[in-house]
C-alpha cells in the first residue's frame, strides 16, 4: 500500500474510532435514566408486527398547547416503540387511525354520542375503544376535558409498551382521588430538604425570564401517571415564596406545567403577614390578617390563574401557627380556606404536629390535637396526614387519625424520597408498603373500612378526595438517584390514581417500560422489587421496632442515641431496651395509644399473642426470651431477622450481577454500586443494633448469624455518610 493510502486509511481508521465513540457516548446518554419510563424504544421483534397494523396514524385535533402536546406524545411514542414513522393525520383516511380529543374539539368524536359517559367519567377520565369510523379500524381516545384526553393517550401509550393487545379495547378509567400532588420540600436556595437526588429542579435564580425544558419533562412524566398538582417549596417554608417576586416565578413554573394538567401549589409560612406584611401580629381572628391573606389569594390568583392552594404546616418542628396565638388548628386552616375558597383553592393542612407534655408519647399527638375538631373544618380544607403515627419509618402502624374523623376530609401523605429508608442509595420499592397502608382495615364502619375507603371518599362524607407524595425528585440526570426509586415515583402516581392497584402489576408495567422485556428478566426483577420492602425492615427495624436511626440524617443505625434535645428525638425513647427487654408499650400499661385505635383493631394491637408481629414492639415492650410464633426466643427471632434481611441484600446484589448484558451497561453499572452500599449498609445494621442491643439482653447470637465485624465502640463513632 502507498504511504499516501496509508495515511489516508489511518485518517479513515481515527475517523470510525471517533464516530464509533461519539456512537458510544450517544448510547450511554440515552441509557442515563433521563427518559424514565416513557423510553418508547422499538418493542422485541415478534410483538412489533401486531402493532403496526393497528397504529398507523394520529390524528388529533389543534387549538391548545394541550392537544398539541398529547399529538407530540402519540407521534414520537409511536414511532418510536414500532420503528418507523407514525404520521400526525388531519382525519381518518386508513385503518389503524388513533384519534384523540373531546366532543367539543373533535367532530370525529362528537358523532360518537359518547357524551353522557364521558362527562359521567368527568373531565380526568377517559375512554379508549377500537371502533370503526366509517369504513376504518380505529382506535379512539375520548375524554370531557383534554387533560384526560392526554391521560388516555398515555394510557394507550402504556397498553402498547408494556405489549398488551389494543385490538379490541373497551376501557373507561376516571382517577380515584381528586388532587394528587407531589410536595417538594424544596428551599429557596436550590437545597432539597430530604433530597437525594441533586439539587432542586426550580431554578428560582433564573426564573421567571428562563424556565429549564426539564420542567416541561417533569411535568410531562408527572401527567404520565395523572399526577396533577405540586406544591414546589418545603414545608418548612420560606414566606418569601409568597413575594410578588417569587409569585411571577412561579407562574412561569406554572405556565410550563399547565399543557400537562399539573397544577402548582404553594407552602404557606403562617406567620407571613408579619414577615412579608409587616403587620404585628399572624392571629387567625385578627380581621387585618384575614384581609392580609384575602389580599394575597387575590394577587396569587391574578399572577397564576389556576393556584392550586396552600399546603401548611403549622405548629410543628418550630413553625409559626394558630396555636401560636392560642387558636386552634381548625381556626388557622379555615382562616386561609376562606382567602382562597372564592378563587376555588384549596388548604392542606398538615396533621403532623406533636407537642411535648408530660408522659407524653410522640405516636399518639396528631390524633390528641387534631380529632376533637373534627367536623369543624371549611369545605375546602383537607388534613393531610402522615400513612403512620410517627414520621415514614420503614415500616408503621396505619395513622389512627385514619377512620377517626369522619366529618372532616382527609389526604394521605406519604413519602417518596427514602428519608429513613436508605436514601437513594437503597433499593426498595415502596408500593409494597403503601398497598399494606392503603389495605389496613380500620374499622371506621365495620369490617372492611380500609384506609382506601377513607381516602377515597367512599367511607364518609368526604367531597374533596386527595394524595400527597413527598418527592423523591431533583437535578440528578436520572431525577431520583437510583434508578430503582424512579419505581417509586411510578408507583406513587399508579396508586393515587387507582388505590387498589396491585404492587405486582405496578413493578412488571414499570420494568417493562423502564428496563427490558426479556420476561424472565421480569420475573426476576418483580420479585426483587417486592421482597425489598420487607428485606429493609429486616436489616432495619424489624418486628416493630423505629426511629433507631442515626439523628439529623437519618441514615445508617443509633439505636443508643440519647442525647436529643427532647425526648422523643432520641432512639432510647423509642425502643426502650433495659435487661428485662425490648419494645414500647403502647397499651394500656404504656402509653394507652393503642386505645385511638377502633376494637377489634385495638383489641388486636394491645394483645401481644394477636398483635401482628410485624408490629410487636410498635405496641409491646416484651422480654428477650418471649416465645415468638416461630417457637423461637425474641432475641433470637430478631437477631435472625436482621441476617435475613442481609442475606437478601446480598443475593440480590449477586442476582444483579448476573444480569450484565440483559440490562444496558450503564444503568446496570449504577445500580451495582448502590447494590454493594446496600449490602454494606445491611450488614452494618444487623451488626450495629445486634451488638448494641446484646449489652441489655446478654444472650449470644444464635446460630446462622454472623459475626459481627466491628466492635460496637466502633459503630458508635461512625456515621454510615
Ligand atoms: C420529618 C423530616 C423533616 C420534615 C418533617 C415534616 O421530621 O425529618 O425534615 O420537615 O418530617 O414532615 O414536616
Amino acid at each position: 500500500m502507498k504511504p499516501g493510502h496509508d495515511r489516508i486509511r489511518r485518517g479513515l481508521v481515527a475517523c470510525f474510532a471517533v464516530a464509533a465513540q461519539l456512537c458510544a457516548v450517544a448510547v450511554a446518554r440515552a441509557e442515563d435514566g433521563y427518559r424514565l419510563w416513557l423510553r418508547y424504544d422499538p418493542l422485541p421483534e415478534p410483538a412489533i408486527d401486531a402493532y403496526r397494523a393497528r397504529v398507523t396514524s394520529v390524528v388529533v385535533p389543534s387549538g391548545s398547547a394541550t392537544l398539541d402536546a398529547i399529538r407530540a406524545e402519540l407521534v414520537d411514542g409511536c414511532a418510536g416503540l414500532l420503528g418507523r414513522a407514525v404520521p400526525a393525520a388531519g382525519e381518518v383516511d386508513r385503518d389503524g387511525a388513533v384519534v384523540v380529543g373531546t366532543p367539543r374539539i373533535s367532530p370525529l368524536i362528537a358523532g360518537l354520542n359518547w357524551e353522557r359517559q364521558l362527562e359521567d367519567l368527568g373531565p380526568e377520565g377517559f375512554v379508549i375503544r377500537s371502533v370503526k369510523l366509517g369504513p376504518r379500524s380505529t382506535t379512539v381516545i375520548a375524554s370531557s376535558g383534554e387533560i384526560g384526553a392526554l391521560y388516555g393517550a398515555f394510557h394507550f401509550l402504556r397498553l402498547v409498551q408494556t405489549l398488551q393487545r389494543v385490538d379490541n379495547l373497551d376501557v373507561s378509567q376516571r382517577p380515584r382521588l381528586q388532587l394528587r400532588v407531589l410536595n417538594h420540600w424544596d428551599n429557596l436556595d436550590g437545597s432539597v430538604e430530604r433530597g437525594y437526588a441533586g439539587r432542586s429542579l426550580w431554578d428560582w435564580k433564573a426564573l421567571p425570564e428562563t424556565a429549564d425544558p426539564r420542567l416541561r419533562d417533569y411535568a410531562r412524566a408527572n401527567a404520565s401517571l395523572g399526577i396533577n398538582g405540586s406544591v414546589l417549596n418545603n414545608v418548612n417554608a420560606n414566606s418569601r415564596s409568597l413575594s410578588a417576586e417569587y409569585l411571577r416565578k412561579a407562574a412561569a413554573v406554572a405556565a410550563a406545567f399547565r399543557p400537562y394538567g399539573v397544577r402548582v401549589y404553594l407552602s404557606a409560612r403562617f406567620s407571613a403577614p408579619i414577615e412579608l406584611g409587616g403587620l404585628k401580629t399572624a392571629d387567625p381572628l385578627d380581621p387585618e390578617v384575614a384581609a392580609w391573606w384575602k389580599k394575597k389569594a387575590d394577587e396569587i390568583y391574578l399572577t397564576i390563574p389556576d393556584f392550586g392552594g396552600f399546603l401548611v404546616k403549622a405548629n410543628s418542628e418550630g413553625q409559626p401557627g394558630p396555636r401560636t396565638y392560642d387558636r386552634s388548628h381548625a381556626e388557622g386552616a379555615n382562616m386561609l380556606a376562606a382567602a382562597l375558597a372564592p378563587h376555588g383553592g384549596v388548604v392542606m393542612w398538615r396533621a403532623f404536629v406533636y407537642d411535648m407534655k408530660p408522659g407524653y408519647d410522640r405516636a399518639a399527638a396528631a390524633y390528641e390535637n387534631l380529632r376533637p375538631f373534627d367536623g369543624q373544618f371549611a369545605p375546602n380544607v383537607l388534613l393531610q396526614v402522615k400513612n403512620g403515627p410517627i414520621d415514614f419509618q420503614p415500616r408503621e402502624p396505619f395513622h389512627p387519625l385514619f377512620g377517626a374523623m369522619p366529618k372532616s376530609q382527609l389526604m394521605p401523605e406519604l413519602q417518596i424520597t427514602q428519608e429513613y429508608l436508605g436514601f437513594s442509595n437503597h433499593l426498595v420499592f415502596l408500593a409494597e408498603m403503601w398497598r399494606e397502608f392503603f389495605d389496613a382495615d380500620t374499622h371506621a364502619a365495620g369490617p372492611g373500612s380500609t384506609v382506601t375507603k377513607v381516602a377515597d371518599g367512599s367511607l364518609g362524607a368526604q367531597r374533596l378526595t386527595g394524595i400527597a407524595g413527598v418527592a423523591n425528585t431533583g437535578s440528578d440526570r436520572n431525577w431520583t438517584g437510583h434508578h430503582f426509586a424512579q419505581a417509586n415515583w411510578y408507583a406513587f402516581g399508579r396508586l393515587a390514581w387507582d388505590p387498589d392497584l396491585a404492587s405486582r402489576e405496578i413493578a412488571g408495567e414499570w420494568i417493562r417500560m423502564t428496563l427490558t422485556h426479556d420476561p424472565k428478566t421480569v420475573e426476576a426483577l418483580a420479585r426483587v422489587m417486592l421482597e425489598s420492602h420487607e428485606a429493609l425492615v429486616d436489616y432495619m427495624t424489624p418486628l416493630g421496632l423505629h426511629h433507631i436511626m442515626w439523628p439529623g440524617h437519618h441514615y445508617g443505625p443509633a439505636p443508643w442515641w440519647d442525647r436529643g434535645e427532647r425526648a422523643d428525638w432520641n432512639s432510647v425513647y423509642y425502643h426502650r431496651a433495659d435487661g428485662r427487654g425490648l419494645g414500647f408499650d403502647r397499651t394500656t400499661t404504656g402509653s394507652g395509644a393503642v386505645s385511638q385505635y377502633r376494637p377489634p383493631v385495638r383489641d388486636r394491637f394491645a394483645d401481644p399473642k394477636a398483635c401482628p408481629e410485624k408490629f410487636l414492639l410498635w405496641f409491646h415492650h416484651l422480654p428477650w426470651d418471649y416465645r415468638m410464633r416461630s417457637g423461637r426466643i425474641l432475641w433470637d427471632e430478631l437477631a435472625l431477622r436482621y441476617q435475613r434481611g442481609v442475606d437478601w441484600a446480598r443475593a440480590t446484589r449477586r442476582e444483579w450481577g448476573a444480569l450484565a448484558g440483559v440490562i444496558d451497561a450503564e444503568r446496570h453499572a449504577a445500580v451495582a454500586q448502590k447494590l454493594a452500599l446496600q449490602e454494606r449498609d445491611a450488614a452494618w445494621w444487623r451488626d450495629a443494633v445486634l451488638l448494641y442491643f446484646q449489652t441489655f439482653s446478654k444472650r449470644p447470637l444464635p446460630p446462622g448469624v454472623e459475626r459481627p465485624r466491628k466492635t460496637l465502640a466502633e459503630y458508635r463513632r461512625t456515621s454510615l455518610i
